[in-house]
């Protein structure tokens, strides 16, 4: 096999966008193998769009069909586990797309079964994870020269979306139909990225806002903190309503700082000697060993580090890199194991939400489950889970 060829899932929003990387060759060791959509105007799209690929109305008969070696799932986040369990029983790698499921149960059993079948590539689109700047922070936490984790934060209130955009699609902001608002659609890249870099909290607490200056039932305003024990903290912003959004990402670290603007621009301040040390050495108004010496001398070394981000480079990075995992075991950027990190998280804060209380990050599966089935009995448009 010189080239992967894929499989698309839902040819929506997402999944026509990667067909159109596939054929105008944005992804060279992969090719458009087949369409699948449940929806016939989209199938016929496809067929216009792209003469001689074949077209399927249900999945399991493209994943029967043979004619593809691996599957992205492009459909509402509740399919995601269900396709990607189907796949991986036909022996078709897996790019699932974020976030990995809709709760963690779910997602279990997809990881779960995944393990079954370690030869066959099981993946999450991930795509920020392949932006360099990312990369470049994470091989800096990842050295060890940071020191010890004191404080997250991020505000990423750059998901602005208006009405229209949750008109688009009947499932789109419902409990049964997508599971959750900003946190379990347009954050879940950030939800990723912060365990990534940093670590996984012990604790959450979450402050939420449903339908803030928007028709819709789910949340799309969030304020939470995260404990993340030994006395590091965490807080992260999110919204769809901030038409002025900012992007801006704190690490505080013993040795350190790391600001990170837009994903796009990186400030990289390490001490010359950790806080920890400078605590212990430095007396205020001590001439010599003083506190105004320290900043006069220069007590850190600055580091910046800019990278373009462009958006649907990441993408096809992502799927670069899948492909040739599949043809070579190059090794994944984003493991569909990995995937539940971000689910976890952002469960974690929709909980603590709805109980109006802090809660531990490794919170009972089945409680989650029967809140969010209360509140899809009362949305009243689908069936319970
Ligand atoms: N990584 C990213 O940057 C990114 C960006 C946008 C969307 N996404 C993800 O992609 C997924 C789809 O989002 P979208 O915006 O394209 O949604 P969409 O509503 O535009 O497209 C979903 C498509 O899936 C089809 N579908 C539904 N059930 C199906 C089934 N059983 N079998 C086959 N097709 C089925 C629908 O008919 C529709 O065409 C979501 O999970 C979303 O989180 C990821």
């Amino acid at each position: 096999m010189e080239k992967v060829k894929l499989g698309i899932i839902g040819y929506g929003v997402q999944g026509s966008t990667y067909a159109r990387f596939l054929i105008e060759d944005k992804i060279p060791n992969m090719e458009l193998g087949a369409i699948c959509d449940i929806d016939e105007e989209k199938l016929l799209n496809a067929q216009t769009n792209h003469p001689g690929i074949p077209v399927f109305s249900d999945y399991i008969s493209l994943l029967d069909s043979t004619v593809v070696d691996a599957v992205v799932i492009t459909v509402p986040h509740y399919l995601h586990p269900v396709i990607g369990i189907d796949a991986l029983k036909r022996d078709v790698h897996v790019m699932c797309e974020k976030p990995a499921g809709v709760y963690t149960k779910q997602v279990k059993e997809l990881i779960e079964y995944s393990k079954i079948k370690p030869e066959i590539t099981f993946a999450i689109m991930f795509n920020q994870r392949s932006n360099p700047l990312y990369q470049k922070v994470k091989e800096i936490m990842d050295s060890g020269v940071m020191g010890g984790l004191r404080r997250t934060n991020w505000i990423i209130t750059s998901w602005w979306r208006p009405q229209s955009y949750y008109n688009q699609g009947s499932w789109r902001a419902t409990w049964g139909g997508e599971g959750g608002g900003v946190l379990v659609n347009q954050a879940p890249h950030q939800l990723d990225l912060i365990q990534w870099l940093c670590k996984k909290p012990e604790k959450v607490y979450a402050n939420l806002k449903f339908g803030f200056g928007r028709d819709i039932v789910v949340e799309n305003e969030v304020t939470a903190l995260l404990d993340y024990g030994n006395g590091a903290t965490g807080v992260f912003i999110t919204c769809t309503h901030d038409v002025l959004g900012t992007d801006r990402l704190e690490i505080l670290c013993d040795n350190g700082k790391i600001v990170i603007e837009d994903s796009r621009r990186a400030v990289v301040k390490i001490l010359k000697e950790s806080e920890n040390v400078m605590n212990e050495k430095y007396t205020m108004g001590q001439a010599g060993n003083g506190f105004r010496d320290v900043f006069e001398n220069g007590f850190y070394d600055e580091t910046v580090y800019e990278f373009p981000s462009v958006w649907g480079e990441q993408h096809c990075n992502t799927f670069m890199n899948f492909a040739a995992h599949i043809l070579n075991g190059t090794p994944l950027i984003a493991n569909g194991e990995e995937g539940m990190n971000g689910v976890r998280l952002a469960s974690a804060m929709l909980l603590s939400g709805w109980l109006k209380k802090e809660v531990d990050y490794n919170f009972d599966d089945d409680l989650y489950i029967e809140e969010l089935n209360k509140r899809i009995k009362e949305e009243g448009k689908y069936p319970t889970i």
